[in-house]
């Protein structure tokens, strides 16, 4: 297949980006660079010995997009491009509204325009808000976000659901990612957000490295077996391979389907650090903090429905995550500034 992917130089994306090649699809990558490098193309060569095409645009900007719609036969578009700190999304909703759901809509414009109507879109778990049942299945019902960043993935999964009531064509994907960490085990590929990241497993690197003096728990008084708020941690490669299952989906449906991508299996704070510490032999000194606001107690998949109807399941266990995170923060982190 002729695969686009937005936002494919960014953590999850170029971890697809990998999973595709190796499969054997044609790959074009389009990525305005706000937060990714454009060395990662170089990294997914080595990985893969194979290169993609890539475009420097930006979904806000359709004269740099619609070049690539011009120039190339694309049989469906996985859109990973746009904006996830949840904390900046309060302080900026505009700036997340415009880049995340503006950006879509010029995306799909070009799309619809070009004929192809074929999306795999990387929503999210937020959009369960506080879910009302655990294990979440897809049915259970989409609740109240707390953030700006968690309210663009619900309002896309509507926007392009309404685009397929409206016109059949539409074969939508939407894959609801549960917390991915680790890395290719190539040590090549990672994440590696600016500044003091968010995400737990990224603050654990930072501290791991001696770059940070500890990490702060937020909240032990949960109601979870620690204390400490438990979520679905899932491999990004495993993550990647799930939209390689996406892709014969979307090519072989025309409906809407639901999947989330999370093992089923609940961690939490503290299991993360244990681990960690266990599969590294490091030691991660932390301190129990006030809970952050926003946070939910438990957050984990029943990844069933991509198990049946997709034939994917994640196959990475913690210790294979924690090593391979540990990999990459050691190889490319640790000679960051
Ligand atoms: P990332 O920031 O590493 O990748 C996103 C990429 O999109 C970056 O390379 C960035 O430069 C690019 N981008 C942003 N705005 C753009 C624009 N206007 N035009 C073109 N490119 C633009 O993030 P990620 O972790 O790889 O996430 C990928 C997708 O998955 C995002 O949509 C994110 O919201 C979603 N998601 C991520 C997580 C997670 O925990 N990482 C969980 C659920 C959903
Ligand atoms: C995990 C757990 C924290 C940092 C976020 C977004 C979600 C999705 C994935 C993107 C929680 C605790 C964290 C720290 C801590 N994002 N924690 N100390 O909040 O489950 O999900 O990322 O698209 O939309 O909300 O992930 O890694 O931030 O937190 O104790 O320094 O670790 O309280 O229990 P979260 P996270």
């Amino acid at each position: 297949m002729n695969v686009l992917v937005s936002g494919g130089t960014g953590y999850i994306g170029s971890h697809t980006v990998v999973e595709l090649l190796k499969a054997g699809h044609n790959v074009i990558v389009f990525d305005n660079l706000y937060n990714s490098k454009i060395e990662t193309l170089d990294k997914i060569k080595e990985i893969t010995g194979k290169s993609v095409k890539f475009y420097k645009a930006d979904l806000l900007k359709p004269e740099e997009m619609e070049p690539i719609f011009r120039e190339n036969e694309i049989d469906c578009v996985i859109h990973f491009a746009g904006l996830k700190a949840v904390g900046e999304s309060v302080a900026k909703p505009h700036f997340y509204y415009e880049n995340n759901i503006g950006g879509t809509l010029n995306l799909t414009k070009l799309m619809n325009k070009y004929n192809v109507k074929r999306i795999i879109f990387s929503s999210s778990a937020t959009v369960y808000g506080n879910p009302a049942f655990i294990p979440i299945t897809e049915e259970c019902p989409k609740g109240i976000c707390t953030n700006p960043y968690g309210w663009t993935k619900h309002m896309i999964e509507q926007i392009l659901t309404d685009f397929h009531t409206a016109d059949k064509d539409w074969s939508v994907v939407l894959l609801r990612y549960f917390n991915p960490i680790g890395a290719d085990e190539s040590g090549l590929i990672g994440e590696s957000p600016n500044g003091i990241p968010n995400n737990l497993m990224p603050y654990i690197m930072q501290v791991a490295l001696g770059k940070l003096p500890e990490l702060g728990v937020f909240g032990d008084d949960y109601d979870t077996p620690d204390g400490t708020g438990v979520r679905d941690y899932i491999h990004v490669t495993d993550l990647a391979k799930g939209h390689l299952c996406a892709v014969e989906k979307v090519m072989s449906s025309s409906e809407v389907n639901i999947y989330n991508l999370g093992t089923g299996t609940g961690y939490s704070v503290l299991d993360i650090v244990h681990a960690f510490e266990k599969a590294n032999g490091l030691k991660i000194p932390y301190s129990i903090k006030p809970r952050r606001p926003g946070d939910i107690a438990t957050c984990y998949a029943d990844p069933a429905k991509a198990k049946e109807e997709l034939g994917w399941v994640a196959e990475y266990d913690l210790e294979r995550m924690c090593k391979d995170s540990w990999r990459f923060a050691q190889k490319t982190l640790a000679n960051e500034i």
